[in-house]
């Protein structure tokens, strides 16, 4: 029904007569009308570029304005006055973490960024006691609520692999690491968020207070609302960290030692797990900084295998318990079925093991090789599909052309809230997978993002069940298949919370009304 209205805009675009791509509102006047809102910060029209980027380094969408909130309030200012724009406006408001997004999710075209780092501030405050938390501000990045917290011994139960990330950016997707088998994704570990809607209001939400918000906007990708302030459950920090790892020759005994420890009641505090595709260097490079427990058997270690499993463990300890720790993790390794030559090991602290991907950073950094494209796949794998999918992807689709980290680990349902806005596979057990590739050289995008492909093929082919992790689709089609039977509850969210589309565009799930006809010119 709507088709000839939107020939006619389009024909009454063409000729000219739109003029300015914010359709009836022109850029100039888009600046003075937001240059006018009372702020406690400021907005910036100008050198806007940093906030067209992310890590993934291949979408660039420049925004019209970059806010630099100084207070809450000016977060739901500018949302609120978006909102009373109306759907005719195009204007949109993508919230900014640290930008470390991979295709765009965290930026705005011709839109508002609201740079959420800015809120970062002195008003993170620890709450020690029998349920310690942490107050935090959405824009906080992790490692400083770890540093923060750290200062009372305590620090928060479940992790992402790599801390310089925002709060609000890994709590609007799940956050995953070797943590989450044992305390859920970072989404399980939250009492209370407030939240800016979409309508400019801000809400102090929890299981028990507006719960349907609460549970939107954890994994919500934005949808529902910018996360200003998060209380994040804590427990007794560990001084030190055994961190473990072994090699295994075939996927089975590999996977069937990961889901023994997952679901063993004495374990240990992290497991995750990598593949290692045998092409030249790498071997060398799986257990740098680790000792051998068995020098002259490891530096004998060899195999023909072309793809290889390393299980990736750690167990918590303070040094006056190494005694026990050492018990603790004998036992456990003797029921496991890895390779022996290829135990290695290494004591580090808390704070070094749980920040370990930034001094991978620094040393990238100081290459040239961190800020290159990243054309990352992140896959949630059902328990009974596993196999058929490591044979044919690991085997064959890989073979020897991926150039970067494939992590792979499983975790438990259980510890997952299926009222969050967060989409896991059926089965009780199911694995996360990540190919970490840096298009570099002879890997270029072209060739990931077609490797990207034939994997996402295969899967959609071979029923393998899969849903993408920090997901990135283009079409609708793509987004209710994504959400499936939860889709109505999502789009009813949306409209409750978000009615015009405003927030997170660069997810590319909802359009806001009006901006359709530019993009689609
Ligand atoms: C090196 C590296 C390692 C990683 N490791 C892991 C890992 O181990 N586990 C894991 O789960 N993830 C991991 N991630 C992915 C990470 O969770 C995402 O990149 C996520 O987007 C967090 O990044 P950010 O804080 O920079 O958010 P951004 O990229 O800035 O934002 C992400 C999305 O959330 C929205 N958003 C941002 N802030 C808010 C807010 N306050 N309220 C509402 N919406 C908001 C944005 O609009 C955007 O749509 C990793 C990423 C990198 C680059
Ligand atoms: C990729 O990163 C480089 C270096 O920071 C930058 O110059 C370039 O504009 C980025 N490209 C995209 C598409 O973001
Ligand atoms: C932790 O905070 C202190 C200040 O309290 C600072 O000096 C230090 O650099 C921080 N460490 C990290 C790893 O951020
Ligand atoms: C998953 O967790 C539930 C609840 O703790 C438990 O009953 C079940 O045995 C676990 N499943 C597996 C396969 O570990
Ligand atoms: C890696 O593969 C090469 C060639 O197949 C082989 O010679 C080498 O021994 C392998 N490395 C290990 C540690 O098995
Ligand atoms: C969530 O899980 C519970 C318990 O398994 C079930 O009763 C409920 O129907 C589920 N809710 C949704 C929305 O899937
Ligand atoms: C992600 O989306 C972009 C388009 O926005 C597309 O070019 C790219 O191929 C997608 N990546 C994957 C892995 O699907």
């Amino acid at each position: 029904m709507k088709q000839p209205v939107l020939q006619y805009l389009k024909l009454f675009l063409l000729l000219g007569l739109g003029g300015v791509t914010a359709m009836h509102v022109p850029k100039q006047d888009v600046s003075a009308s937001l240059g006018a809102l009372s702020l406690d910060g400021h907005f910036r029209f100008h050198d806007l570029s940093s906030a067209a980027q992310d890590f993934g380094n291949l979408s660039c969408f420049l925004p019209v304005a970059v806010l630099h909130p100084g207070s809450v309030a000016d977060i739901a200012t500018t949302v609120r006055h978006v909102f009373m724009m109306g759907e005719h406006s195009t204007l949109t408001v993508a919230a900014r973490g640290h930008g470390h997004s991979l295709y765009g999710q965290s930026q705005a075209a011709g839109g508002i960024v609201i740079r959420m780092e800015s809120l970062q501030s002195d008003s993170m405050k620890v709450h020690p006691g029998v349920s310690p938390y942490v107050d935090a501000s959405g824009g906080e990045l992790w490692i400083n609520v770890l540093n923060e917290t750290l200062k009372y011994g305590l620090a928060p139960k479940s992790w992402t692999d790599y801390l310089h990330l925002t709060i609000g950016g890994t709590l609007s997707n799940a956050g995953v690491s070797g943590q989450t088998f044992r305390h859920g994704p970072q989404i399980s570990n939250v009492k209370e968020l407030e939240i800016v809607t979409g309508r400019g209001d801000v809400v102090t939400c929890s299981p028990q207070q507006n719960s349907n918000l609460f549970h939107a906007a954890l994994g919500g990708l934005g949808q529902f609302g910018i996360i200003t302030r998060a209380r994040i459950a804590l427990e007794p920090a560990p001084q030190m960290v055994r961190w473990i790892r072994v090699l295994y020759l075939d996927f089975a005994s590999f996977t069937e030692d990961q889901e023994m420890l997952i679901s063993a009641q004495k374990t240990f505090d992290y497991i995750e797990g990598f593949v290692i595709i045998n092409k030249t260097g790498i071997l060398n490079n799986w257990r740098s900084s680790f000792n051998p427990q068995d020098a002259v058997r490891a530096s004998q270690f060899k195999t023909d295998k072309k793809v290889l499993f390393c299980l990736e463990m750690t167990k918590n300890f303070n040094p006056e318990e190494a005694d026990i720790m050492e018990q603790e993790v004998n036992a456990l390794l003797s029921q496991l079925r890895y390779t022996p030559a290829s135990l290695f090991h290494t004591d580090v602290t808390y704070m070094e093991f749980l920040d370990r991907v930034h001094s991978s950073e620094l040393k990238l950094r100081a290459k040239g090789l961190w800020e290159v494209p990243h054309p990352w796949l992140n896959l949630i794998i059902p328990r009974s599909t596993i196999h058929k999918f490591a044979t044919e992807v690991f085997e064959k689709i890989l073979k020897d052309n991926n150039n970067g980290p494939i992590l792979i680990y499983p975790v438990n349902k259980s510890r997952w809230d299926n009222r969050t806005s967060v989409v896991i596979p059926d089965g009780e057990v199911f694995y996360l997978v990540g190919f970490l590739p840096s298009a570099l050289g002879p890997y270029s995008i072209e060739h990931t993002l077609n490797l990207n492909r034939k994997i996402i093929e295969f899967c959609n082919e071979a029923s393998i069940g899969v849903k993408q992790y920090l997901p990135n689709y283009t079409t609708e089609a793509e987004w209710k298949a994504h959400y499936g039977a939860r889709w109505d509850t999502f789009q009813q969210r949306k409209n409750t919370y978000d009615p015009l589309a405003i927030l997170a565009p660069g997810q590319g799930i909802f359009q806001k009304a009006s901006a359709s006809l530019p993009l689609s010119l």
